[in-house]
């Protein structure tokens, strides 16, 4: 069951640039609760959903009320956390999150580390009570662990940029959203922006809308704002000649899914900005959490596509309506009646595009293989040693 509410500003009231929680997980006086900022009605509404039950999560999920790769992540573990505190079937709950959208493998993550926690407990003895609260603990470190993180790709992020566009003054373009929203803390890619603007280096953000559902118009636009970074929203079709005047010095985007061989699977829309960048001498730069980097799924063919609903794109108006996918069918036609539509959610990059994908353990550029694996060992290693201490306490 989901209710809403407006949103409690911040715990002090103030609207301040960090604003309201993206999620969070709360004992409510109904019972315990998913508490999200429903991205669907921004930036027009700042309302939050309150999901009491696993079904709402993944309705929340699916119709995006909460997005992007990271902070599926954070939902997956916290939805398995709920699903113990209210003791229902585990499994059952982690393979419904897990599986609620395909192509974030970030997901699957979250769902199966939290739910392999509370197995950890109940195989030690613990009763399904503290192995709730193990649970809850895990889902709690993966958040935490995401916006520690999220720092961390700032860091390096900028770090990288100042060595392949040095001078400052840049002028970044950017698709989707990458920000506050889709992670525990400022981001991945808009990460990076936030700190090169921090740094008084950034010039201009490029925020691409992203059709149909306009990610970059009304979320990253939203942030940009919030931050106060001179930024300017361009139709998806207008990239081009924005590279062929000049006007960018790096493209800098997330991803939901890195293959083994460094393809990069990211809302669609990112792959023709890749092939511009390189007709025109520019660096294509990734950023995504190693947690986003899959093993398991060797190249780029290999990765599923989301494919969402044709109304996503054959009804409209999004823009200023606060209206999102499983809402808009209610809109204003835009093509003939019984016109089909092709929607993938996602496109893949192959990683020779790819100047450089950086992570919250290091850098991979060339964005190779072996670079890929000795990034997720790091991440395995101190994943394990915090593990431990977990476990011990
Ligand atoms: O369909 P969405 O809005 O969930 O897609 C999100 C993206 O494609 C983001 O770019 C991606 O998750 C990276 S965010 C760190």
């Amino acid at each position: 069951m989901h209710f809403e509410w407006p949103a409690r500003r911040g715990q002090t009231g103030r609207m301040a640039e960090e604003g309201v929680p993206v999620i969070r997980y709360e004992e409510l006086p109904e019972g315990p609760a998913v508490v999200l900022l429903d991205q669907r009605r921004l930036p027009g509404e700042e309302t939050e959903v309150v999901c009491t039950d696993v079904p709402a999560l993944v309705d929340a999920i699916q119709s995006l009320a909460v997005r992007g790769a990271p902070v599926l992540g954070i939902t997956g573990g916290y939805g398995v956390a709920l699903a113990a505190a209210l003791r229902v079937d585990v499994a059952d709950a982690a393979e419904q999150l897990a599986n609620a959208r395909p192509t974030a493998v970030n997901l699957a993550y979250g769902a199966r580390r939290v739910e392999a926690a509370y197995r950890e407990a109940e195989r030690a003895g613990e009763g399904a009570e503290a192995a709730a609260v193990r649970a809850l603990a895990q889902a709690r470190a993966l958040h935490r662990e995401d916006a520690e993180g999220s720092a961390r790709l700032a860091e390096y992020g900028s770090a990288l940029l100042e060595e392949l566009v040095p001078g400052g003054g840049l002028r970044i373009l950017t698709h989707c959203n990458t920000g506050r929203l889709v992670s525990g803390g400022e981001g991945t890619a808009l990460a990076v922006v936030k700190a090169v603007h921090r740094a008084g280096a950034l010039r201009r953000l490029w925020v691409g809308e992203t059709r149909p559902l306009l990610q970059g118009a009304r979320l990253t636009a939203y942030e940009a704002a919030k931050a106060g970074m001179a930024y300017s929203v361009l139709t998806d079709g207008a990239a081009g000649s924005l590279f062929a005047s000049g006007e960018v010095d790096a493209v800098l985007v997330g991803a939901d899914r890195i293959a083994a061989d460094g393809s990069v699977a990211n809302k669609v829309g990112t792959y023709p900005l890749a092939v511009l960048a390189r007709h025109h001498r520019v660096p294509f730069v990734a950023v995504a959490p190693v947690t986003t980097i899959d093993p398991a799924t060797a190249s780029g063919c290999d990765i599923e596509v989301e494919q969402r609903a044709a109304h996503e794109v054959t009804v409209g108006p999004w823009g200023g309506s606060g209206l999102s996918g499983a809402e808009g069918k209610e809109g204003r036609a835009l093509v003939p009646v019984g016109a089909q539509a092709y929607n993938p959610a996602f496109d893949v990059t192959p990683s020779e595009l790819v100047t450089a994908v950086v992570t919250d353990e290091g850098v991979a550029s060339p964005v190779t293989a072996e670079r890929l694996t000795e990034l997720c060992s790091a991440s395995r290693r101190q994943a394990s040693r915090s593990a431990d201490g977990m476990m011990r306490s």
